[in-house]
């Protein structure tokens, strides 16, 4: 039976949904803003995957053509033991996309974080071997008809351009990277193929990717684009790291893309988005849970309008900008490298609103 709260409870959230749904259509949509330049995407967790909220969903399949799985396709969830694989979600992705004609990026086939514990108790390069092909041929392959892209490899590499100590490097040697972009085209020929890093527009691990993917196409294997995660600091934005990487890139004959944008506003003492750094928690580190200051809030938009006026000169060889979240509520930054921190990183607010930045982006193009 209902009490008379939830009953309350429910036709606010109606009332809100309606609201906000409204909002979102009578909002410039980035999708159509930018349709003649590159895809817009987005990362979606679980419940938006699932449509549990139907302003959430009303707000994405307005905003995005695009979209990166935040999690599910990780291999510690898509691939949790040995010989089972658990495709529930990951298949609702899929017909998510299917649905509101968004298209999905997988990510991601090869990582060294959010692997299956599993991983741990095995000590021989054979059977690591098996994981990895087995891992591929089977992810890959179920996907192959229905999505349009994978980051094959992800973060791959250390801040020096050198590669890093992971498992696979370890068993397999470094040529597993060409190997698993021969695998994917062997299980997937149809879909594109991406690496994908963060930090890899700073000029050390920017050469070291350069060479990672000539590797990967003097190995014949195929190669189709770059992923720059795009994970920057507000008023702190490499401007012209990221315009040389764009150009160096495209010289291979690659894509580029920025595949997991965010700026975050809060303080932290480095860069990047190793998600095993972390620091501890202290008041100092979170100061704006009451909102966000005008003063930031004006430079947060002034860097997205900068890095989209960048994208849009360079859109002959960019081809998509994904956020990495929805709006502010949902990003990850809210609890790396800090936990329970209130950080504002996106375009949407924690109501859904378009914030500044949104309108700065938009009226690039008018
Ligand atoms: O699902 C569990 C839940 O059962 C448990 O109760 C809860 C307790 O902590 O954890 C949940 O898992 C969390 C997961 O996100 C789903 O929310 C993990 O702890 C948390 O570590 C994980 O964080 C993700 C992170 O990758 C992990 O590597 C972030 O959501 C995700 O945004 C982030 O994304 C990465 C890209 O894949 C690669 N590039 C960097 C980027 C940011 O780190």
């Amino acid at each position: 039976m209902f009490s008379k709260k939830s009953a309350k409870a429910v036709s606010t959230a109606i009332l809100m949904a309606g609201a906000t749904t409204g909002f979102a259509q009578s909002i410039p949509s980035l999708k159509d803003t930018f349709k003649n330049d590159f895809g817009i995407g987005t990362a979606l967790n679980n419940g938006q995957i699932e449509e549990r909220d139907p302003a959430m969903t009303q707000l994405i399949v307005s905003q995005f053509n695009m979209a990166t799985p935040e999690n599910v396709m990780k291999s510690a969830l898509i691939h949790p033991k040995w010989d089972t694989y658990d495709f529930v979600v990951p298949d609702k992705l899929v017909a998510f996309g299917k649905k509101h004609n968004i298209k999905i990026n997988g990510h991601t086939l090869v990582w060294h974080s959010q692997l299956p514990s599993f991983i741990r108790g095995i000590h021989s390069k054979d059977s690591i071997q098996t994981f990895f092909n087995d891992h591929i041929k089977t992810v890959a392959g179920r996907y192959k008809d229905n999505i349009f892209s994978w980051d094959v490899v992800n973060e791959a590499l250390n801040e020096d351009g050198t590669l890093r100590k992971t498992v696979f490097l370890d068993y397999l040697g470094e040529g597993y990277i060409a190997e698993a972009f021969r695998l994917t085209q062997q299980a997937a020929p149809n879909v594109e193929l991406y690496y994908n890093d963060y930090n890899n527009e700073q000029p050390a691990k920017r050469a070291g990717c350069i060479e990672l993917i000539k590797k990967v196409q003097a190995s014949g294997a195929r190669i189709d684009g770059v992923g720059i995660q795009g994970h920057w600091h507000v008023g702190r934005v490499p401007f012209k790291d990221i315009e040389e990487s764009i150009l160096q890139y495209s010289a291979l004959g690659l894509k580029v893309m920025f595949t997991e944008l965010d700026i975050e506003v809060l303080p932290r003492n480095f860069q990047g988005a190793d998600v095993s750094q972390r620091m501890a928690s202290n008041p100092s580190l979170n100061p704006y849970t009451a909102g966000l200051p005008d003063e930031v809030q004006k430079q947060l938009a002034a860097d997205y309008e900068a890095l989209f006026k960048l994208f849009l000169k360079h859109k002959d060889k960019v081809t998509r900008v994904t956020l990495w979240g929805v709006n502010d509520a949902n990003s990850w930054l809210n609890g790396w490298p800090v936990r329970g921190r209130t950080n504002y990183p996106l375009l949407f607010d924690r109501n859904n609103q378009p914030k500044p930045a949104f309108y700065s982006v938009v009226a690039l193009k008018k």
